[in-house]
C-alpha cells in the first residue's frame, strides 16, 4: 500500500539532492493541490477532530481524474466531512454537472459550506445533512458515479440502496476497503467495521452485475463498474 510504503521506502532523488519518501516523490510529480484545497486541508487539521479522514492531495486528484475519465455528470457522495473530496468531484464535473453530498454531522455543515461558497466549483454541489440511508431514499435521480465514504458498517446497505439509482455503465467507488489490512484476518467479534467491510468486499466480488477492482491506494479504494 502506498501509505505502507511511505515510511519504509526512501529513495535518493538525485536531481533535488535530497532524500524523499515515495509519497513525497508522487506528490512532487502530480498536479499540485489547488490553493483552496490546501487551505481546507490545513484548517481541517487545525479545527476539526479526526482530520485524517479527509481524502488529501493524491486521492483528491485521483477522484477528480476518475470523474473526468468516466465523464460523470451526476454524482452522489456519502460522507462529506469537511468537503475536500466533494470539491475534487465538483472540479471534475462539467459546468452543469451536479454532486449530491451527504453528511450526518451537522456541526460540519457551516465549515464545508463556507469552502463550497469560496470555490469556483461550489455551484455544482448540493449539500444534504442527514443519515445517508435516509437521504438516498429522497433522491429521485440516477447517478453516473457514487462514492461510499460514510459509515463503514453500512457499506453493504449503501450498495443495495444506491444500486438501482446507478446508471448501467456507471461507477461506484468505495473508500477504506482494505481497512489498514485488517480485512485479511479473522476479526475480533466486536470489530463491526472490519466484519462489515469483509462482507462488502465479498458481496461485490461475487455480484455478477458488476466488475470490481481494488486499488491499493491509501486504505484501499474499490472501483466497481455496473454492467
Ligand atoms: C471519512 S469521512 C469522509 C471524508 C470525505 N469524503 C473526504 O474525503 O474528505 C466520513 C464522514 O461520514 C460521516 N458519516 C458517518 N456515518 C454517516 C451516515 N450514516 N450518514 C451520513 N454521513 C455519515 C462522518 O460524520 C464523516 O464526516
Amino acid at each position: 500500500m502506498i501509505i505502507g510504503l511511505r515510511n519504509k521506502i526512501r529513495i535518493n532523488y538525485a536531481l533535488l539532492g535530497k532524500i524523499m519518501t515515495i509519497e513525497e516523490y508522487i506528490l512532487a510529480h502530480i498536479e499540485p493541490e489547488p490553493e483552496l484545497l490546501r487551505q481546507l486541508n490545513r484548517q481541517t487539521h487545525q479545527k476539526i477532530i479526526n482530520p485524517r479522514m479527509l481524502s488529501g492531495h493524491l486521492q483528491g486528484r485521483i477522484l477528480k481524474m476518475l470523474t473526468q475519465m468516466c465523464q460523470a455528470r451526476t454524482i452522489l457522495e456519502l460522507g462529506t466531512f469537511t468537503g475536500y473530496s466533494a470539491l475534487c468531484f465538483a472540479e471534475g464535473l462539467p459546468d452543469d454537472g451536479v454532486l449530491h453530498t451527504v453528511e450526518e454531522n451537522d456541526e460540519l455543515e457551516d465549515f464545508a459550506r463556507d469552502f463550497f461558497h469560496r470555490s469556483e466549483y461550489g455551484h455544482k454541489i448540493v449539500q444534504h445533512i442527514g443519515k445517508a440511508l435516509d437521504v438516498i431514499q429522497t433522491l429521485d435521480c440516477e447517478f453516473d458515479l457514487v462514492f461510499l465514504d460514510a459509515d463503514k458498517r453500512e457499506y453493504t446497505d449503501y450498495y443495495r440502496a444506491v444500486f438501482d439509482k446507478l446508471k448501467a455503465g456507471g461507477y461506484l467507488l468505495a473508500d477504506n476497503t482494505l481497512w489498514d489490512g485488517k480485512v485479511l484476518h479473522t476479526p475480533d467479534p466486536r470489530d463491526a467495521q472490519t466484519i462489515a467491510l469483509q462482507a462488502f468486499n465479498n458481496l461485490v466480488a461475487t455480484d455478477p452485475r458488476v466488475e470490481t477492482v481494488i486499488l491499493p491506494l491509501r486504505d484501499g479504494l474499490t472501483v466497481i463498474r455496473k454492467k
